[in-house]
């Protein structure tokens, strides 16, 4: 595992960036796993700079994001596509038919689910998955719990995400209970994984999983087991691993 400490969100996020915009440069027509929440919003803006400053050409890239709400439609301003969207897919030349989202109103959300899977199949492995991780140190929807899940399925939010999440929302209420997510073979089974962290709420979370036993009680510990996996966080979410300590 090889670790960044970068100063701040910012620094983090360029460095994000250019890892992703040097895959992409190399190859073309690059997979790329793709997270949503606050903390890829920075690398997504310099992406977008890259792509109108640069000519980084998005145009034969594929896109694989984590997880989608059940019950909000694509246009529902809090639903993940409308998020990639606004952050990403809108400012740059990415073929919207390259991109995959779970669909979170699928009548029949287990079809869904296996549907999703397919993708995966379909492409092989990813080539860059880019993730955050949550203040419970899940990874897109993958909550602690007894046991790791390999497939893409309905997961049920925690409260503490529930709370998290909140802030994109009028009201508590309005959060979603459930999504689909994408399982750890999902995640795992890329080239090169990214994490990407930032700020003391997470200190906790990183610490845990680059260090801490490997357990489903602390989702993305299992990221220990992928033989290259870069974490780039700030100083503030590095502060409780030993290694920065030490360092
Ligand atoms: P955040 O969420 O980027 O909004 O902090 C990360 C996550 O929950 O995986």
């Amino acid at each position: 595992m090889k670790i960044l400490v970068v100063a701040d969100e910012q620094e983090m996020s360029l460095e994000a960036a250019r890892i992703i915009g040097a895959l992409v440069r190399t190859k073309p027509d690059a997979v790329l796993g793709l997270p949503t929440g606050s903390t890829p919003l920075g690398t997504y803006g310099e992406l977008a700079r890259m792509h109108h400053e640069e000519n980084l050409d998005f145009s034969r890239v594929r896109t694989i994001n984590l997880d989608e709400y059940i019950g909000l439609s694509d246009d529902h301003p809090q639903s993940y596509r409308a998020f990639m969207r606004k952050h990403l897919f809108d400012h740059i030349n990415i073929d919207e038919n390259n991109t995959h989202i779970p669909n979170g109103m699928a009548e029949d959300v287990e079809e869904e689910c296996r549907r999703y899977d397919a993708i995966f199949y379909r492409y092989g492995r990813t080539d860059l998955q880019l993730i955050g991780i949550g203040v419970n140190a899940h990874i897109a929807f993958n909550e602690p719990a007894d046991c790791f899940t390999p497939d893409t399925h309905i997961a049920e939010l925690t409260e503490s995400t529930i709370d998290a999440n909140q802030r994109n929302f009028d009201h508590r209420d309005e959060v979603p209970r459930t999504a689909i997510s994408v399982g750890m073979r999902g995640i795992m089974s890329t080239r090169h994984l990214v994490l990407i962290a930032c700020g003391e709420g997470k200190a906790e979370a990183v610490a845990k999983s680059c260090f801490g036993p490997v357990t489903p009680r602390v989702p993305g510990s299992l990221i220990q087991l992928h033989p290259y996996v870069t974490v780039i966080a700030d100083e503030a979410a590095m502060s409780l691993c030993p290694v920065f300590f030490s360092a």
